[in-house]
């Protein structure tokens, strides 16, 4: 017989060895440091702009879905009650509107069942990494600095990720190369490199078309998959869009991530996935999207269908063209990143200021670099005397590196708050350049 013990106490090293990483902890300490100086303007956070969001077109979009489910899809009163109320498909009921959307702004012709519809692009990476990530061997090569959404999904699946560093013009393709035949030399095996081409998170650079191509071409050569995540693609700030690699790719290589967080609206957590690889073997001819199925009916069972008809019905209610509806709000992320840029010239001119920043062709963040250390101690100072927050940048990093930069996000804000936080934040440097310590 058990005899009644004393209280159950958990100790970090009786858990999962992600919850030590400090790698799921960083982000913390901005969180906090936010809720602790919130008058502070942060420039932290890519969230996108909550002015365009009204409550009463959610109710309108509910309506817009079901209205299509009945007239253009001929659904009975109660097959649209089912639609809603019930459980649903594991991969997802809006799958045709979404591959109609990212056939009209993207040229991305899929078939819709290839898609898997998503809680958010995280758990799209999540699924990926869980199906490719075969056993210990297999490696994820990242974009250093890199995403936390997708390195972090690897340390919870105890996946090996090696960095390979990024220049102006996004993933430095040598450097990809070498990682990939060192990985091999190691009797490991590169299973794919997960890339974002453009407006990356966190350095804002973009990839020409030409190393498109490049990367497409190395992919096939070295039989690796390309992990293409595109949140941003829509913020173009000099108007000239670039082919997304899942566009371009005749080879099957290319796993596309598409979210709805900054196209749509976050609060629905609705992304997916386009995961078109044939799966051979075992009798049956199956595609990655299938196998993603099995995986997401033991994570989340299914997408919310209330929040698929939401954004079903934003799709259907712009006649599945959202680059057009969004143009205000492209618009808008264009002007919020011509007002940072502007007014980073205006307060810390690079002719009289050791500072320099990046110019990014468009998407929510830039990257700042600093001739001193911007560590947590900076950036405390920062909130508490100077009222304004930003992220450092070696919080991207895998290993070391970023300690002298930071991100800069321009999306959150209006470009008054831009103007008067650059004004705080310029204030701050200048000061501890003229500190010297
Ligand atoms: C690079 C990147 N991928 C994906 C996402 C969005 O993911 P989700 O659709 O889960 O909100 C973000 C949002 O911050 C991001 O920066």
């Amino acid at each position: 017989m058990p005899r009644p013990g004393p209280d159950a106490e958990l100790t970090p090293a009786e858990l999962h060895s992600s919850l030590s990483d400090p790698l799921l902890d960083v982000m913390n300490f901005l969180n906090e440091v936010t809720l602790r100086h919130p008058k502070a303007i942060s420039f932290g956070p890519g969230r996108p702009y909550d002015g365009f969001f009204e409550v009463d077109r959610i109710g309108d979009y509910l309506t817009a879905y079901t209205r299509h489910l009945e007239a253009d899809l001929g659904r009975t009163p109660e097959q649209i009650r089912t639609a809603l109320f019930q459980y649903g498909r594991t991969n997802g009921q809006i799958n045709e509107l979404v591959a109609r959307t990212i056939a009209n702004d993207e040229g991305i012709h899929v078939d819709a069942s290839h898609i898997v519809v998503t809680v958010g692009c995280q758990e799209a990476m999540l699924l990926v990494l869980r199906a490719l990530i075969a056993g210990p061997d297999d490696v994820l090569l990242v974009t250093d600095p890199g995403y936390v959404g997708i390195t972090g999904a690897a340390r919870l699946l105890d996946a090996e990720t090696v960095p390979v560093p990024e220049d102006d013009a996004g993933l430095d393709l040598d450097a990809l190369r070498a990682a990939v035949r060192d990985v091999r030399a190691r009797g490991k095996r590169p299973r794919a490199v997960y890339v974002i081409p453009d407006f990356a998170n966190p350095s804002g650079a973009s990839m020409p078309l030409d190393r498109r191509h490049q990367l497409l071409d190395l992919a096939a050569e070295e039989d690796l998959l390309v992990l293409e995540d595109n949140p941003y693609g829509f913020f173009s700030r000099t108007g000239e869009g670039r082919p997304t690699l899942k566009s371009l790719d005749t080879r099957h290589r290319v796993i596309y991530f598409g979210s709805f967080a900054k196209t749509c609206f976050p609060g629905a957590r609705v992304g997916y996935v386009i995961a078109d690889q044939p799966v051979l073997g075992g009798g049956a001819r199956t595609v990655l999207a299938d196998e993603l199925s099995k995986i997401k009916s033991m994570v989340t069972v299914n997408t919310p269908a209330i929040a698929q008809a939401v954004v079903g019905g934003m799709l259907v209610a712009h006649d599945c063209r959202l680059r057009e509806a969004d143009k205000e709000l492209i618009d808008f992320y264009r002007g919020n990143m011509n007002a940072l840029l502007d007014a980073l010239a205006r307060h810390l001119p690079q002719d009289r200021w050791p500072v320099r920043w990046n110019v990014p062709d468009g998407g929510f963040f830039l990257v700042m670099t600093l001739p001193f250390a911007a560590d947590n101690a900076f950036l405390e100072e920062a909130a508490r005397d100077h009222g304004v927050i930003w992220t450092p940048m070696s919080y991207f990093h895998l290993g070391s590196g970023g300690e002298r930069q930071i991100r800069l996000s321009a999306s959150y804000l209006t470009p008054g708050q831009i103007e008067e936080g650059v004004r705080r934040l310029a204030a701050h440097v200048r000061q501890r350049i003229a500190r010297g310590s």
